[in-house]
């Protein structure tokens, strides 16, 4: 029979009534009668962090997510008490802290509630390993919604749903199954169209129960570690995720070769395959800039080694490819083959750089070389000597990006898919067991990565791509959604875990198009490749045993749809370049979910399907066989329909027409998209002339386009070029004013610019003020003319 004690001792504890209150700079320290400090900074005037100590004592404080470059600073912080609670106000919150049981509930400055505690922080000691199960629960408002969480293949609405971060692998997962490959506890919150953010910054186990158990509850909790996270108000969701993502941080730029197409399969081998595939790009004429090498290139799957007889001369055939514009990219996963004479193992071995258990014998799993030991990627050393492994697969032999996979750490044959819990981490000098450092591993494997491939690219930008990830793994790498199926399902379910990941701080993200698991028929792939150009990390990789699936696989049509689709990316990569300068620079996410373009608009708070390419084109994908188009939603704006021209007034839905050659995609009224000409890879062609597509309106718009030199580092010393472009329409006249910044002189001197929807005939252009000849701008029809890349204005007057 279970004693009173026990159920004491493991039901939930509570904080009780407020005895203490301290305040050391930006921080506030609440301690109750039974011991429990909450600890309130305040990090910006909308960011603030919230983190709770029972037995009076907190944890060391440190994270694994939190970027090296996080802005920091805030303009007021005053403490009131009142009889019932403390009041903490910023410029942009108040902070309510209940004197009886430290509830906390966080108001906007006229007074209304934002986030409220319903049970508030609670915990119960965990028994088997120490430590508490530390539980936040909250009031659910009539309503609300939430939005982000990184990977699930959930409706992009998380309401009503539960799920859990454990990084897993998750071979053909399917739709609303969890745990998936990722751990990003971040969600983004809307109530009453006002937006917050929560990021409970622990790498335990976390729950997210929203609304699901309990109608009007939204709880989170871990299996361990502290209740810590933070608090970031909008009330627009795009300064939620800025301020998310400035914590947790951006990539720099990547190369621009890596923004291409790119080509994978489980395994392109013996090189003649490799070289084969290559050719038939070029031969075809489908642009492509990267092709991968899967596994199988390695000796017995051994990593940093080569199969001799598949690839007798790597760098030779890395060389070549080069030469042809190919990017090779290969695989390395965490496993290390336990087999004495292989180098990789004998080093670590001689200094001790494999995980052990808690009574110390090394951690063993089996992957694909068989038995394996796991470097402990949470030591600072072990990351030092990881990077300089891929010294000579970079360095000596030319490889230009690689891909970090299983890196969970997946484990065969054992039903957890992963380490052992009691596997003992360094955790930067935090030592710890698998269950707080297993959602990081894969994150510090591509962490050791990214600096050794950057440290022996340079004076070029490195590309590293991950499956496994936590909060601020996007600073390190791409990745992509691992092992997906060739169905239509699963089509959707890439669309929303792109939006999702994009809102979640982690924009560099593309699925593997076709599927993974089993075999697309062409239709699929087709209707595959239309969404994934829109993606920001573009790949088809597919499992070796299902047949192939390269462009040309599926017959004459589709090859035709896949060739047009994959240029028309290669058309838009200086928009897409500029994209991604602006997730970078601004945090903005490169993939904006309708709900995120306009929350005002209730209509969007739960539609999954249609999205926004950076912010002015609309794509809405076909994800159901036999389709000749499909209903969509169009937010509010007008929208120029890409393939017809014709003009849709947006806040409504509309049926688009869409037969298998087309997928529904809108340009914004105003919008002046750039444009390069297509290529087969980056840098095929020298740019002669800069395309600027111009879609009227009446009004004004601004559109912007970065450039730079596409790889190295030179941009950072101010060797790039932005250019603002303010496009104002009358009803008989067109006015484009260009602001210039950085010093990077592109090598086109000219713009060609094509007008969409001018409602008048051209009958004079000025530029910076003086009235040109019209055939010295080459006016083609009323459609394009060409004028020099440095105007300032341009004006252009109806006849
Ligand atoms: C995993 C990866 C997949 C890869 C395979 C073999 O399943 O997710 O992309 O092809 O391992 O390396």
């Amino acid at each position: 029979m279970i004693t009173n004690t026990e159920i004491e001792n493991r039901g939930n504890q509570y904080p009780n009534h407020i005895t203490d209150f301290k305040q050391e700079k930006d921080k506030l320290f609440f301690t109750t009668q039974n011991g429990v400090v909450l600890q309130i900074t305040i990090l910006r005037n909308s960011t603030i962090r919230f983190r709770y100590a029972t037995e009076y004592a907190f944890e060391p404080d440190f994270s694994y997510a939190i970027s090296e470059n996080v802005s920091l600073g805030y303009d007021k912080l005053s403490v009131e008490e009142e009889v019932s609670k403390y009041i903490v106000s910023t410029t942009k919150v108040k902070i309510h802290i209940d004197k009886s049981n430290l509830n906390v509930r966080i108001l906007d400055v006229e007074d209304v509630v934002l986030s409220e505690d319903e049970l508030g922080f609670h915990w119960e000691e965990n028994y088997d390993y120490g430590g508490n199960i530390v539980k936040m629960s909250k009031v659910c408002h009539t309503g609300e919604s939430y939005y982000g969480m990184g990977d699930k293949a959930s409706h992009t609405n998380l309401k009503g749903k539960r799920v859990n971060n454990w990084v897993t692998d998750s071979y053909a997962y399917g739709k609303d199954q969890e745990p998936l490959y990722k751990a990003i506890p971040f969600y983004v919150g809307l109530k009453e169209n006002q937006a917050y953010g929560i990021f409970f910054d622990n790498s335990f186990s976390t729950y997210f129960d929203f609304a699901n158990e309990k109608r009007n509850v939204t709880s989170f909790w871990a299996d361990g570690g502290e209740m810590n996270y933070y608090f970031f108000y909008g009330p627009k969701m795009g300064k939620v995720v800025e301020a998310y993502t400035d914590l947790t941080g951006v990539p720099e730029l990547p190369p621009l070769w890596a923004l291409g197409f790119h080509q994978s399969k489980w395994s392109y081998y013996p090189e003649k395959k490799v070289k084969d595939i290559a050719s038939g790009f070029r031969k075809r004429k489908i642009p492509c800039d990267a092709i991968y090498l899967d596994i199988d290139y390695m000796e017995g799957f051994r990593c940093f080694t080569w199969d001799k007889q598949h690839f007798p001369d790597p760098k030779k055939m890395i060389d070549e490819l080069e030469e042809d514009g190919f990017k090779t990219i290969t695989m390395i996963d965490p496993g290390i083959k336990i087999d004495r004479d292989y180098w990789v193992y004998q080093e670590a071995m001689e200094n001790g750089y494999f995980c052990r258990r808690a009574d110390g014998p090394h951690f063993k799993g089996k992957v694909w070389p068989g038995d394996c030991k796991f470097p402990d990627f949470t030591d600072p050393k072990v990351r030092a000597w990881w990077g300089d492994l891929y010294k000579e697969m970079i360095a000596d032999l030319g490889v230009h990006g690689v891909w970090n996979d299983m890196n969970e750490p997946a484990i065969m044959e054992v039903p957890t898919k992963t380490a052992n819990l009691d596997v003992r981490h360094d955790y930067d000098g935090h030592p710890c067991s698998h269950r707080k450092a297993h959602n990081v591993y894969g994150m510090q494997m591509v962490r050791a990565t990214y600096n050794g491939v950057k440290k022996f690219m340079f004076p070029k930008r490195p590309f590293v791509l991950t499956r496994a990830a936590y909060s601020g793994t996007q600073r390190y790498c791409a990745t992509w959604t691992g092992d997906n199926v060739a169905t239509w399902e699963h089509l959707w379910i890439a669309n929303v875990q792109m939006q999702r990941m994009c809102m979640s701080g982690y924009s560099f993200v593309g699925s593997d198009i076709g599927g993974f698991a089993e075999q697309p028929n062409g239709e699929l792939f087709a209707r595959w490749i239309q969404l994934a150009i829109f993606h920001p990390f573009c790949r088809v990789h597919s499992s070796g045993d299902h047949g192939d699936q390269e462009p040309w696989s599926f017959g004459d049509e589709i090859t035709d749809i896949f060739r047009k689709f994959v240029e028309l990316r290669y058309q838009l990569l200086p928009y897409l370049y500029t994209m991604f300068y602006k997730y970078i620079k601004e945090g903005l996410p490169m993939l904006q979910s309708l709900v995120f373009y306009d929350q005002d608009d209730t209509q969007t708070h739960f539609r999954t399907d249609e999205f926004l390419f950076g912010e002015q084109i609309l794509v809405c994908p076909v994800q159901e066989p036999n389709a000749q188009g499909r209903r969509m939603y169009f937010p509010k704006g007008k929208w120029y329909n890409y393939w017809t021209e014709e003009v849709v007034e947006g806040g409504k839905e509309k049926w688009v027409s869409a037969e298998i050659h087309l997928i529904p995609m809108f340009i914004k009224a105003g919008a002046i998209i750039p444009k390069y000409p297509v290529q087969q890879y980056v840098g095929e062609k020298e740019l002669t002339e800069l395309q600027l597509d111009v879609y009227y309106t009446e009004g004004i718009e601004n559109s912007i386009v970065y450039e730079d030199q596409q790889d190295g580092y030179d941009y950072k010393k101010g060797r790039y070029s932005l250019r603002k472009f303010r496009l104002r329409g009358k009803e008989n006249e067109l006015i484009i004013q260009q602001f210039k910044d950085g010093n990077f002189i592109t090598p086109y001197d000219k713009f060609k610019l094509t007008f969409h929807g001018l409602p008048f005939t051209i009958g004079t252009v000025e530029v910076d003020n003086e009235k040109v000849n019209l055939k010295d701008i080459k006016l083609n029809g009323n459609n394009s003319i060409e004028v020099g890349k440095d105007f300032t204005e341009l004006h252009i007057v109806g006849k």
